[in-house]
């Protein structure tokens, strides 16, 4: 593995060995058993969009591996006055040993890839979000122990977080049911991934996704960079949120997660919200972990 760029790169033993290594090092964290596998080493980490949780278990997780952190603001940076992203690949891989990289287009982050010399991590794009749902799998294991026989289920916007969890949940070997209006459905290329498993299934009706799920997860009706649609949307998804009547179709021990931010009462009731708010929880919590592990076998590919 050279980059983080979409779970679709990832091969099934790659997605265990980042969840395996998370696992230990959420250990040594739990049990503050030193783990600076990165000494010397430092991470860019440049946003184009706002972000609570991506940042600051990025910083975090580096400083705790002994590694620095350098937070780019885009608005700082050259390329947000128009550098081209292919020379600032190459003037960054000069100074840093990795960029994660948070933006709209996954051209973007494809191209630092490209031109750069350094491991890339794609910290949200418009396309996925692959730090997000390798820690959502690593929480959904820490709940049920392991992926065999487990429907995941979808409810929402076809974006960023669907398409992640698509591929990553379908490569794991869940079922995977998604539920999303007809007009926002996931990306084609995720599309055409997931016809290949019998164990897919997508919908309108989110009840009907819901049916015997063990897992549920929403998103917000209205992403990053689509402020604009906000009312449009509010109609679009009415309907498409995980309430009671979603909980009674579900298993009864199903699981609740949410990336986060939430904006309870649209894709999520508070109560479920609350009900469910330890998983919810310890999803944000695993971002650290996850991350970390992928740090570490992006700088560090030799360590286990
Ligand atoms: N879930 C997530 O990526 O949160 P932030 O936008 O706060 O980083
Ligand atoms: N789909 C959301 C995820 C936020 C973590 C967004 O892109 O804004």
């Amino acid at each position: 593995m050279k980059h983080l760029l979409k779970m679709l790169d990832l091969s099934q033993q790659e997605i265990f060995d980042i969840l395996n290594l998370a696992d230990k090092l959420k250990y040594q964290t739990k049990h503050n058993i030193p783990h600076r596998m990165l000494e010397g080493k430092t991470l860019g980490m440049i946003f184009q969009k706002a972000s609570t949780r991506t940042r600051v278990s990025f910083e975090t997780g580096m400083y705790q591996l002994g590694g620095y952190p350098l937070f780019l603001s885009a608005n700082d940076l050259q390329i947000g006055r128009g550098e081209p992203v292919q020379d600032t690949a190459r003037v960054l891989s000069r100074y840093l040993d990795c960029i994660m990289i948070r933006t709209f287009a996954q051209k973007e982050v494809e191209d630092l890839a490209e031109y750069g010399s350094i491991p890339i991590i794609n910290g949200l794009t418009d396309f996925c979000h692959p730090c997000q749902v390798l820690a959502d799998l690593l929480t959904i294991r820490e709940y049920k122990a392991n992926f065999d026989g487990l429907k995941m289920c979808y409810i929402g916007d076809g974006n960023n977080m669907a398409n992640s969890l698509i591929v990553g949940g379908l490569k794991v070997g869940m079922d995977v049911s998604i539920a999303c209006p007809d007009d926002y459905q996931p990306d084609k290329q995720v599309l055409d991934f997931a016809k290949d498993y019998k164990g897919f299934s997508m919908t309108n009706s989110p009840l009907e996704a819901a049916q015997d799920a063990d897992v549920l997860l929403t998103d917000v009706w209205s992403s990053m960079g689509m402020e604009s649609e906000i009312e449009k949307r509010k109609i679009a998804f009415n309907g498409y949120q995980i309430n009671d009547e979603i909980m009674a179709a579900a298993h009864a021990d199903a699981m609740v997660m949410h990336c986060l931010p939430a904006h309870r009462g649209e894709e999520i009731t508070e109560k479920v919200f609350e009900a469910h708010a330890n998983e919810i929880f310890d999803e944000a919590e695993n971002r650290l972990h996850a991350q970390k592990a992928v740090m570490v076998k992006l700088m560090c590919p030799d360590e286990k």
